[in-house]
């Protein structure tokens, strides 16, 4: 065995020992205001990123994820159904996201200890557990650009993603119903991502019936 094996097998002893004790104790608090200790958490950790890794090992990874098109795509999706939990550059994760446990992690540097495969296996099964959801129901095609935007975030600056999204929106001619009020990047993509079509809906409707 080698040690990432023994590693995994220690933890997963670990986990099931802890487990044991705590059902036979009754002493395990399901609050999530209850912290796990340390060695609970360094144990949920191993078995997590040993499963996600053996999981991805099978992922072919498409060309073209530094194509602006596809980080185009990606930003999209991302700013309707991620920043939410997980914030973006420049953006804060809605309020809700605050009391999870464990906490969305902050994604701008995810793409810096996970690989590509390994990040789409994560969108598209989601993390049990956790609050992190499924995407498989979005195609692959729609998936795999999230990926490529997630390997943009490192070096991604508020003002880089800003302008993106600004860019979306106008190749989307999103704006071209709007009051002329510029939202605040801050607040922007949090409230898009709560209902990213039924606003738009609403001004297109109430400006055709004026
Ligand atoms: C309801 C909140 C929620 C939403 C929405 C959400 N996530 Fe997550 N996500 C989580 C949580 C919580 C975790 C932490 C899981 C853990 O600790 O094991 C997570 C973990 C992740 C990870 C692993 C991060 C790491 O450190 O390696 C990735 C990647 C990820 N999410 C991507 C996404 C993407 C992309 C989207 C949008 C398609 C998304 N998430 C939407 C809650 C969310």
């Amino acid at each position: 065995m080698n040690r990432r094996s023994v590693t995994f097998v220690a933890a997963g002893l670990f986990a099931a020992i802890g487990g044991a004790a705590a059902i036979a104790l009754s002493t395990f608090d399901v609050s999530a205001r209850a912290r796990h200790w340390p060695a609970t958490t360094w144990a949920i950790e191993v078995v997590r990123d040993h499963s996600i890794r053996s999981a991805a090992a099978g992922i072919v990874v498409p060309a073209g994820l530094e194509d602006r098109a596809s980080i185009m795509a990606g930003a999209e999706h991302y700013r309707a159904h991620c920043a939410v939990c997980h914030g973006a550059p420049g953006v804060e994760p809605n309020i809700i996201a605050r009391g999870m446990y464990p906490a969305p992690p902050d994604l701008r540097h995810a793409a810096e200890h996970r690989g590509p495969a390994e990040l789409f296996w994560i969108v598209k099964n989601g993390i049990k557990m956790s609050g992190m959801p499924a995407w498989g129901d979005h195609g692959d095609e729609e998936l795999w650009p999230v990926v490529a935007l997630m390997q943009q975030l490192p070096k991604m600056t508020a003002e880089d993603y800003t302008r993106l999204t600004a860019e979306i929106d106008q190749a989307a001619g999103h704006h071209q119903h709007d009051t002329g009020a510029m939202p605040t990047p801050a607040a922007m993509p949090v409230a898009e991502a709560a209902s990213p079509t039924h606003k738009h809906d609403g001004h297109s409707h109430s400006h055709s019936h004026h």
